[in-house]
């Protein structure tokens, strides 16, 4: 599994500002990073997104290649059928364990893209009567049956024997993405770490990219740099587990 953020310099993944949310503002809308991101996109057989992070993004999103970097929308279609031989667009799964999903947005409506939620039991009652049940490509994985938290490897395990999924892109958000971490599931980490300092304070803290897991110096993952590469002030850099 393969995990794809965006961090201030002083580690923090988002502003939790309404409206300004987004990786966006933490990478400054950078174009380096929006292409990293599609292509990471191009070559996942899905992309999961904790429900957090979904409503924290515009409506209208879908999480393909397209959307993020649309100047090289031709080229990543091309390298995806072509040279990695995936003709359909990666599943865009979605984790709540509570069910509550906006289900009008964009990404369940329109059939563009294969879309799995990823529930409890309880949760997929709420989206029964929500409606879940009617919508174009839309399938409700559930994986808990009583209404407790899902574990990663059951969610990996799922993706893997009910969706084919070998590569799975995990894009947040930082509470999702820590459990995963924590379960030892991410093989590497792409970070682009953005020139500016978000800053934090006690009374509402910003998360930074592990949030809600933490671990002390015995058991801290441990992790290898793969690659680091530069332009103008933004650093993008690839990590593997060690
Ligand atoms: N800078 C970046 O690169 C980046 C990337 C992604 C997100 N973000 C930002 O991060 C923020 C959102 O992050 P977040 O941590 O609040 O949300 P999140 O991790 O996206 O979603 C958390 C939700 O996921 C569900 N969930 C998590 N673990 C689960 C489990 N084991 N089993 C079942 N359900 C589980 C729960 O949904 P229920 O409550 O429905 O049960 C939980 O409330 C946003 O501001 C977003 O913009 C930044």
């Amino acid at each position: 599994m393969i995990g794809n953020f965006v961090s201030t310099l002083d580690g923090i993944v988002s502003f939790l500002i309404p409206g300004k949310e987004g990786g966006g503002e933490i990478s400054g809308h950078d174009e380096a990073d929006r292409f990293i991101m599609g292509l990471l996109r191009a070559s996942a057989d899905a992309v999961m997104v904790g429900v957090g992070t979904l409503h924290a993004t515009h409506p209208r999103h879908l999480w393909v290649a397209s959307s993020v970097y649309r100047d090289a929308a031709a080229l990543y279609e091309q390298f995806r059928k072509e040279v990695l031989a995936k003709p359909e667009p990666p599943f865009n799964v979605i984790v709540s364990g509570s069910g509550r999903v906006d289900l009008s947005r964009r990404m369940f409506q329109s059939g563009d893209v294969p879309v799995r939620i990823v529930t409890t039991s309880k949760g997929a009652d709420r989206l029964r009567v929500a409606g879940a049940s009617v919508l174009p490509t839309t399938e409700v994985l559930v994986l808990n049956h009583s209404d407790g938290a899902i574990t990663p490897a059951t969610m990996l395990e799922a993706l893997h024997a009910q969706c084919g999924v070998r590569m799975l892109l995990h894009e947040g958000g930082p509470t999702l993405y820590g459990e995963f971490i924590r379960a030892g599931l991410v093989d590497e980490m792409f970070v682009t770490l953005a020139p500016q300092l978000a800053g934090s304070s006690p009374a509402m803290p910003r998360p930074n990219m592990v949030w809600g897991t933490e671990f002390i110096p015995e058991n801290a993952p441990q992790l290898r740099i793969v690659s680091a590469k530069q332009s103008a002030d933004h650093l993008y850099l690839r990590y593997a587990r060690r």
